[in-house]
């Protein structure tokens, strides 16, 4: 089964206004010839300038947050329908910045992701285990836990339209990536929770994404894993060259 790989920059709380252009007109331009799906996911703030920016190009757009509900008394907070009506195509549910700065939940995840699709978003659901977690041997509970929670509001043609982002914690941000070997084992392990549960053709039809520290020198070996379908970037998603030399890995 070839499922077509997908690479997505998540900006986090960076740039200006007009850095968010530069870098989503310069990402458009040194990724054009690729048979890859680029994203970028810029500040929320910046979601219609960007898709301003993009109009007419490859790269579509994805946001960082989304509220569980649709509309209402929430100050602060962004729903799915104003996400889609800004131009976005994804949505990132429980990135571990979420989980970890924002106390955000398994089942909250689960919300959100369900929210997601109500408004014609893709999700990308996050998961990963901390350095404790990995080290105390139970990281395998911990994604099964954030994985079947997180899309436990969701039926299996949903889930066939999601995807799934494996970030181990403990490589985000650190310059620590996981090994081709230790990613490619959590993503068959994901893989082998979506076939007992939905089947085949759903478990064949989800990408997962592997993130934490992916950067041109690492990403090749990465992607050249069975089960890892693309990657979610952060800090290198922030150059476009270097964003770009991902992208062609
Ligand atoms: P990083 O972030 O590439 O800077 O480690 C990845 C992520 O948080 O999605």
């Amino acid at each position: 089964m070839s499922r077509r790989t997908l690479i997505a920059g998540n900006w986090k709380m960076n740039t200006t206004l007009d850095d968010a252009r530069d870098l989503a007109w310069a990402v458009a331009e040194a990724t054009e010839d690729v048979e890859v799906d680029v994203v970028v996911i810029p500040p929320a703030c910046f979601l219609v300038p960007v898709a301003e920016a993009l109009a007419g190009s490859h790269v579509t757009i994805g946001a960082q947050n989304l509220h569980a509900e649709d509309k209402g008394a929430f100050t602060g907070e962004v729903s799915g329908p104003m996400l889609a009506s800004a131009g976005c195509a994804w949505v990132l549910c429980g990135h571990s910045e979420r989980r970890h700065i924002f106390g955000e939940t398994n089942e909250l995840v689960g919300d959100k992701v369900a929210a997601a699709h109500r408004a014609g978003l893709t999700p990308i659901l996050c998961v990963g285990e901390t350095l404790d977690q990995r080290d105390d041997g139970v990281t395998e509970v911990v994604v099964k836990a954030q994985v079947e929670t997180g899309l436990a509001k969701i039926d299996a043609g949903a889930v066939e339209r999601t995807v799934i982002a494996y970030e181990p914690v403990w490589a985000i941000g650190t310059g620590r990536t996981a090994t081709p070997e230790q990613a490619q084992a959590v993503h068959a392990f994901i893989r082998g929770l979506l076939r007992e549960t939905y089947g085949d053709g759903v478990a064949d039809a989800v990408r997962i994404q592997y993130g934490g520290s992916v950067k041109p020198d690492n990403a090749t070996q990465l992607m050249s894993q069975e089960d890892v379908d693309g990657a979610l970037v952060g800090g290198a998603s922030l150059k476009a060259e270097d964003f770009a030399a991902i992208v062609r890995a």
